[in-house]
This record gives structure tokens, sequence and C-alpha cells, in this order.
């Protein structure tokens, strides 16, 4: 395989948007989620279509040794990985007291470690091929806190500020590494989520999938630290969230939250 690009979360969504790129643009791919059915069938269409090769390896991330099962996988066929993309994720709506801790554990294990363990484990083997590109997908609620969904805030607060780390870190050696920081996307996130019906979903219009996926694999291929793909949002949470009250922030934030 060539060219190889390992997507995380690539069932549905985001992930399966920038899994079409990738194939177009003539790249080899793996691809990671639990539903295998949808894996299978994007790997026939792609595969068809683009005339590309495709190993899918469905599991789940929430469990924190399948990283070093997908790593043990792709080095028992010999496959190089050069773009890492840390896509799966997910949210979960409610008072943390009162969600189950399970589905926060989950989101945790999804959203934070095995996207940390498939870095650890891809980014030595870049670096010594001095080649690579990562790109995480965060969220602009990685930028303040979440009332209603304070893991889910916390967790891409984490992808943030990891990859802008690593991204200063990894400078001298040619690898890249990108978050994309999407606002409201429609796939079907707010139904996992369980946020059907909050009003920032009233008030803000959602991308396409397809829409933020390109941009965020477009700012991938640039090298950027940071994408958007909603530029109101970006404004506000760089340049006039900071200087806000903070009880104040919260308190908005919270309302964009509620039902
Ligand atoms: N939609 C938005 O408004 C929005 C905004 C900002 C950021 N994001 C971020 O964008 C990323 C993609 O989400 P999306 O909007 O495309 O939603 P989505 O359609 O629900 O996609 C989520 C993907 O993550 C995978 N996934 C979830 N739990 C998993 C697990 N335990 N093990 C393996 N894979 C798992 C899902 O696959 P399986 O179910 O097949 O396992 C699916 O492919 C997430 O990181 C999300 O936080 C989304």
């Amino acid at each position: 395989m060539k060219n190889v690009a390992l997507i995380t979360g690539a069932s549905s969504g985001i992930g399966k948007e920038l899994a079409k790129i990738h194939a177009a643009n003539g790249g080899d791919l793996v691809l990671v989620a639990r539903r295998e059915k949808e894996l299978t069938e994007l790997k026939y269409s792609l595969e068809s279509e683009y005339k590309v090769q495709i190993l899918i390896i469905p599991r789940d991330l929430s469990d924190i040794n399948t990283p070093a099962e997908i790593f043990a996988e792709t080095e028992k066929q010999g496959i190089q990985v050069e773009f890492l993309i840390n896509n799966a994720g997910f949210g979960g709506h409610g008072f943390f007291h009162e969600r189950e801790i399970e589905k926060d554990r989950a989101m945790v294990n999804v959203n934070i470690t095995s996207l940390m363990l498939l870095t650890r484990l891809y980014l030595p083997g870049m670096v010594e091929r001095k080649k690579g590109k990562i790109l995480n997908v965060s969220s602009t609620a990685s930028f303040l806190p979440g009332p209603l969904q304070a893991v889910y805030y916390a967790s891409k607060a984490f992808v943030t500020s990891f990859s802008q780390a690593l991204a200063e870190e990894l400078k001298e050696t040619g690898i890249t590494v990108t978050a994309l920081c999407p606002g409201p996307v429609a796939t079907g996130f707010f139904d996992t989520a369980n946020m059907n019906g909050v009003k920032m979903l009233k008030t803000q219009k959602a991308m396409t999938p397809a829409k933020t996926a390109a941009i965020g694999y477009r700012d991938m291929m640039k090298g950027r630290l940071l994408s958007f793909d909603n530029g109101l949002l970006k404004f506000l949470l760089n340049w006039m969230v900071p200087l806000l009250p903070r009880r104040w922030v919260l308190k908005v934030s919270r309302m964009t939250m509620e039902k």
C-alpha cells in the first residue's frame, strides 16, 4: 500500500468524507470504526471508484488496548502510515453527576486516550522517515468549558492543546500536526450525544460533513496548526471569548446547550 492514511471513525460523518477525499487523491487507506458493515461498503465503493487499496479494522476505540492491536495489524501487513487522522469521537448531553459514568469513561477513552496512544504508536516511524502528517479532529468546543457537555468539551480541549504542543515539538522533523476545530456539522453526532433540541442547533447553521472534511484535509496538507470551518466562531473564540468575564462565558455556553 502507498500514500496511506489511517482514519478512525471512518464509518460515517466527517471521517467517511475524509476517506473519500484521500481516495480521490489516489491514496490508500486503513479505516477504523466499530460498524463493520459501513466500513466494508465504503471500502468496496472507494476501491472500485478510485482503484485504491483499503484495509478495514473494525474495532472499539473505547477499549484502550485497541490502538496497540491496530498498530500490530498494520505492522504485520507492512503498512507505513503517512497520514494519521484521529477523527473518532462522540459527545454526551446532561448534568455530569447524573450521567452514566461508563459513557463518560468511554468518551475519554475514545476522544483522548486512543488518540494519544495511536499518535504515540505511529509518530516514531514518521519521525524516522522524516515524513508524515497528523490531523486530530477537535472542535470549537475545545476553546471554552461546556456546562451540560462537561466531559466532551474538556476532552476536545485536550485534543487542541495536545495537537499544538506536538506541532511545536515536531517543528524540525518535517512532521505536521493540525487540529481541525469544526463548529456544528450535520452528522449522526447530535443523535449520539442526545443533543437534539439544544438551543445552539436552533441558532447556528450546521456545515455539511463533506465541506468540513475538505477544509480539514486541505489544512492538514498545508501543515496548518489549527483549522476552522466557521469564520464567525473562529473570530469569537479566538478574539472575544478570552477577553470576556469567565462567569458570563460559562452562562452563555450553558444556555447554548439547554433544550
Ligand atoms: N458533528 C459535529 O457537530 C462536530 C463538531 C465538532 C467536532 N466534531 C467531531 O468530529 C468527529 C467526527 O464526528 P462526526 O460529526 O462525523 O459524527 P459521527 O458521524 O457520529 O461519526 C463518529 C465516528 O466515530 C466513530 N466512533 C465513535 N465511537 C467509537 C468507538 N468506541 N470506537 C471506534 N469508533 C468510534 C463512529 O464509528 P462507529 O459508530 O462505527 O464506531 C463514527 O465513525 C468527532 O471527533 C466529533 O467530536 C463533530
